[in-house]
């Protein structure tokens, strides 16, 4: 394709920026960041009331990132998927983590 021709490197941009959005299982998150976003956005409905409750709904680290995917979509935050995976490390390790 010409349009792939005309711009050589942008393939390899393209890899570099998954890489960066996509680290590696167990890449260090950045939890206080994640805190941070956390408490800017989130807090005015639940102040960690709805993680610590009996009935909640998520318990691996894997259900907290989907509801964290679910309501920074909600609220129209436009996290990168960074940004979402230091607030679910950091809810994760707040909340879920010491209640197994
Ligand atoms: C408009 C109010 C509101 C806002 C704002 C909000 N939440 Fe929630 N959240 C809820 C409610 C209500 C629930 C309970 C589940 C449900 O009914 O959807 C919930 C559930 C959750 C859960 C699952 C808790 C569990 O284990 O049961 C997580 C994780 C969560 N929210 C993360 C976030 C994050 C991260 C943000 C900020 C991006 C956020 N929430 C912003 C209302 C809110």
């Amino acid at each position: 394709m010409s349009a792939r021709s005309a711009s050589p490197l942008y393939p390899a941009a393209m890899l570099m920026l998954l890489a960066m959005l996509l680290p590696p299982p167990g890449a260090a998150a950045d939890v206080e960041r994640g805190q941070l976003l956390y408490e800017n956005h989130c807090v005015e409905c639940h102040d960690g009331r709805a993680h610590y409750r009996e009935n909640r709904r998520a318990s691996s680290l894997a259900e907290v990132r989907q509801w964290v995917v679910k309501w920074s979509a909600t609220l129209q935050l436009q996290w990168s998927a960074d940004e979402r995976g230091d607030v679910a490390a950091y809810l994760y390790q707040r909340y879920y983590q010491s209640a197994q």
